[in-house]
């Protein structure tokens, strides 16, 4: 096991990772302790949470909402927690974000930690002290920034995780590795396929770098106001083109993948990536079973989602580029320009 100290102003959180789901039991000892995952998760890894009080919540984006913290609101009021009683959420980034939004404001804030149980869970959501929940038609709208006491990663809980799940997580272990890691990267590029084949000591390797990197950036930066910007490299045309294909087909992580690709080609032009490390960001993502392919009209409507959004600065957007494998940087660009530059008019 190893771990990490991420101290940051809303709190200090150990990281443990290497870890084991059985350890829980000792992070919980002398506490009054209620489990919370979700129905896939307790069918998986539920024989591993014997003598927990367990509460299940219902799965998918359409349960994370203020109505599920309000039953666990009831499940806490029902079982007498107090400030003394701790919190686990064990799931994938739906569980952990819903678990630390509803111990973050009941009684104030109760004590609650993550065993976070997919690869994307725990190489970013359980990381950084982002908390909340849907509101409307509006993503992760209502929440707070509280840091976990602890988050434990036990990479063996992967072995019960679709492969499209772990390909997800692998876009944020690259996404970690090309803004601020270049031996991760390298090393990825050498050893990636492990990672995807789940073997233990690849795993591991992995999701401590790119743990190490997120609690490097979030300790710095936790209220997102500068550096905690280079984590959304690949997100904004990301989050556009989920939004505009067809509905379920790219996950998360494959409009990431799709989104890296797109900001690496943008960072020749002006963050000045050579086009020799360009070049390099598709290929690995290519080898991890990433797409890195996307249709000029597909990119057009996912910009005129990104024109429509109204977070926009004027005719501004902040791009999360690469000057270098392992060195994001901000850059604000003028969303015509962009657009000329990605749909290929303007080289
Ligand atoms: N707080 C943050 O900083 C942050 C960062 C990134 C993403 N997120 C949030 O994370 C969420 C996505 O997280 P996710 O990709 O982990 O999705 P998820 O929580 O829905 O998990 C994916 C699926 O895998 C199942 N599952 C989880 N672990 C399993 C296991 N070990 N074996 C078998 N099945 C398992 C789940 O039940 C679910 O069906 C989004 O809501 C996103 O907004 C938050």
């Amino acid at each position: 096991m190893m771990e990490h100290t991420l101290t940051a102003p809303t709190g200090t959180c150990r990281i443990l990772t290497d870890a084991r789901l059985e350890d829980l039991k000792t992070l919980a000892q002398g506490r009054r302790v209620v489990v919370v995952t979700d129905a896939n998760v307790f069918a998986a890894q539920g024989h591993r949470l014997e003598g927990f009080d367990v509460i299940q919540i219902g799965l998918g984006e359409t349960n994370k909402t203020l109505a599920t913290v309000e039953g666990l609101y009831e499940a806490f009021l029902a079982r007498e927690l107090d400030r003394s009683s701790l919190v686990i959420g064990v799931g994938g980034g739906i569980v952990c974000d819903i678990v630390g939004f509803a111990a973050s404001t009941y009684m104030r804030g109760l004590r609650f930690g993550f065993a976070p149980t997919t690869l994307l869970a725990q190489v970013d959501a359980a990381i950084g002290g982002k908390n909340g929940v849907n509101f409307h038609r509006y993503k992760n709208m209502v929440g707070v920034i509280r840091q976990p006491a602890f988050v434990l990663v036990d990479p063996t809980t992967l072995s019960t995780l679709p492969i499209r799940e772990i390909r997800c997580g692998l876009a944020e272990v690259v996404k970690s590795a090309a803004i601020a890691d270049r031996e991760l990267f390298e090393w990825l590029e050498l050893e990636g396929e492990r990672v995807e084949a789940l073997e233990p000591e690849a795993l591991a390797r992995a999701a401590a770098g790119a743990v190490a990197v997120k609690a490097r950036i979030v300790q710095e930066d936790e209220e997102e106001k500068g550096v905690r910007m280079l984590l959304n490299l690949g997100h904004t045309l990301g989050h556009a083109l989920e939004q505009t294909l067809a509905p379920g087909s790219v996950t998360h992580g494959e409009a990431v993948s799709l989104g890296m690709v797109a900001a690496a080609r943008l960072s020749v032009q002006k963050a000045g990536l050579s086009a020799q490390d360009a070049a390099r960001i598709p290929r690995l993502l290519k080898r991890l079973g990433l797409p890195v392919e996307v249709t000029t009209e597909q990119v057009r409507t996912a910009l005129q989602s990104i024109r429509q959004d109204k977070k926009r600065r004027g005719n501004q957007i902040h791009w999360i580029l690469l000057e270098a494998i392992g060195q994001g940087s901000i850059c604000p660009l003028d969303l015509t320009d962009t657009e000329k530059l990605l749909l290929g008019e303007g080289e």
